[in-house]
């Protein structure tokens, strides 16, 4: 039996209070529509239908290829999205899981769970399955309303419940499994609420009117929290930071103290590398194994390799090839790529450059738009001036050249192999290889000056 997956994402979200769509709302690197996409991913295997309204443009654009989606045009409730998936649908599967895009701590495992437990019950007059969950927070949830035989009469919203009825700590979290064909014919028939809805979860009493089957089963509760406003966002993130932490700690890499280690769920780490305090990896990072990262350092979208060390750093679209090292207090800005070996010391800011392996760059020194070859050692204070207020120009430094403490390096500019430029040189003209240049503007050493000495 083929089963379609809808997400409810169209709302308002009101209660962020944000300019940004609710369910675009970053959780540990992924837009809160993501973690649902991909729980769904996981118990279908065609793309789910993603009803998108308000910020529609935003979502679709994140999503691609990877939802088909269905345009709810005015927001008349949950029941009314749903509807809006039906044309997509209709004769499309068997069974329609439905859930909602503001639940990001559900997992896999008990989505699996779910559909199995539908797949086992099905036909024999089954409407739906659903979960439900037990908790003393209600967070506004619907309660759950059952006979005195224990079967499931109704969902009603907290906002209609009565006094008695606001009391059940049974409630819904919004995931349900429906038979296809009894949804999309009784789907247009939810009446309007009070609210000036068409609530889903009207369904429940109107499969429980009709005689038919409803099963259910419990969540765990602390994957089902909905997310309203920024303090859910907060506690969600807190819950999927340490799963991400945990995941990493058992594949083998060290955290410190995961009290203030921040690690996106894009971000890969290899095994036995350590993770010091105060860290935060980000983006499409990736970190070798035998690292020591931080601590206090930033890494955005950065490649690491083995064995490199980073402290006191903060590191944006940059490359660290094996064993290369940074910090304290240095920074890599895009584009900057350290060659294998490569020691970067404290105050240190490279952009778009290449520095070989084993070139050394000990201290506060500005490195852009500039290739250094291998075994360079850069003087304390060597600035490229890169920038003339108009364009951007390049260094080139070759192999083994040595420059001085505080040489301007006037771009665009090339120092051969092996060349030396003394301390407080600015080279305005290239250094042959071998030579040695002086002064300012820099010049070559004569025969003349080299005797003196
Ligand atoms: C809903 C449920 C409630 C449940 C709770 C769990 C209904 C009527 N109520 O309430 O029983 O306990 O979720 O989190 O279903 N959406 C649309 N179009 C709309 C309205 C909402 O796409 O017209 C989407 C929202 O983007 C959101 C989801 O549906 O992702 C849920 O909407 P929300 O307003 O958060 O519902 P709750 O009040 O939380
Ligand atoms: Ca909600």
């Amino acid at each position: 039996m083929k089963i379609a997956a809808v997400i409810l994402a169209a709302g308002y979200g009101t209660r962020m209070q944000s300019e940004l769509p609710k369910v675009m709302h970053p959780l540990v690197g992924r837009p809160m529509i993501e973690w649902a996409v991909r729980a769904a991913e996981t118990v279908s295997n065609q793309p789910p239908v993603v009803v998108v309204g308000h910020g529609k443009e935003l979502v679709q654009q994140h999503l691609g290829a990877r939802a088909s989606y269905a345009e709810q045009r005015e927001l008349l409730g949950t029941g009314h999205a749903v509807l809006q998936a039906a044309s997509l649908l209709r004769d499309n599967a068997g069974a329609v899981l439905v859930t909602y895009a503001d639940m990001p701590l559900l997992t896999e495992a008990t989505l699996s769970r779910f559909v199995e437990l539908y797949r086992r019950e099905q036909g024999d007059n089954l409407a739906l399955a659903m979960l439900t969950v037990t908790r003393t927070d209600p967070q506004g949830f619907g309660r759950i309303v059952r006979d005195e035989d224990g079967k499931i009469v109704a969902i009603v919203e907290e906002a209609d419940c009565t006094p008695e009825q606001r009391k059940i700590r049974e409630l819904n979290p919004g995931i349900y499994c429906f038979d296809a064909t009894w949804l999309w014919e009784n789907l247009p028939n939810v009446p309007l609420s009070a609210k000036g809805e068409y609530y889903l979860t009207d369904l429940v009493a109107m499969a429980a009117a009709q005689g038919r089957r409803i099963v259910a089963t419990e969540a765990p509760f602390e994957e089902v929290y909905g997310i309203n406003n920024r303090i859910h966002l907060a506690d969600a993130t807190a819950v999927l930071r340490r799963r991400i932490l945990e995941r990493h700690m058992l594949a083998g890499v060290t955290i410190i103290d995961p009290a203030t280690t921040y690690i996106e769920d894009t971000v890969v780490v290899g095994r036995d590398t350590t993770i010091w305090p105060g860290t935060m990896l980000h983006g499409e990072t990736t970190i070798g194994r035998h690292c020591q990262i931080g601590p206090y350092s930033r890494i955005h979208s950065s490649h690491i390799g083995d064995g490199c060390r980073v402290l006191y750093s903060v590191l944006e679209e940059a490359r660290l090839d094996r064993a290369a090292e940074i910090g304290p207090f240095g920074r890599l800005r895009k584009g900057a790529h350290l060659g294998e070996g490569v020691h970067m010391g404290n105050f240190g800011e490279v952009k778009d450059s290449y520095l070989g392996p084993g070139t050394k760059m000990g201290h506060f020194s500005y490195i852009g738009n500039a290739y250094v070859e291998g075994g360079v050692n850069i003087g304390a204070g060597t600035v490229t001036c890169n920038y003339d207020g108009v364009k951007k120009s390049k260094t080139v430094i070759g192999k083994n050249a040595f420059i001085g403490s505080d040489t301007m390096l006037v771009a665009p500019v090339s120092i051969g192999e092996g060349a030396t430029t003394g301390a407080g040189a600015v080279v305005t003209h290239d250094v042959p290889p071998g030579a040695m240049v002086y002064g300012v503007p820099a010049r070559p050493v004569t025969r003349a000056v080299a005797d003196e000495e």
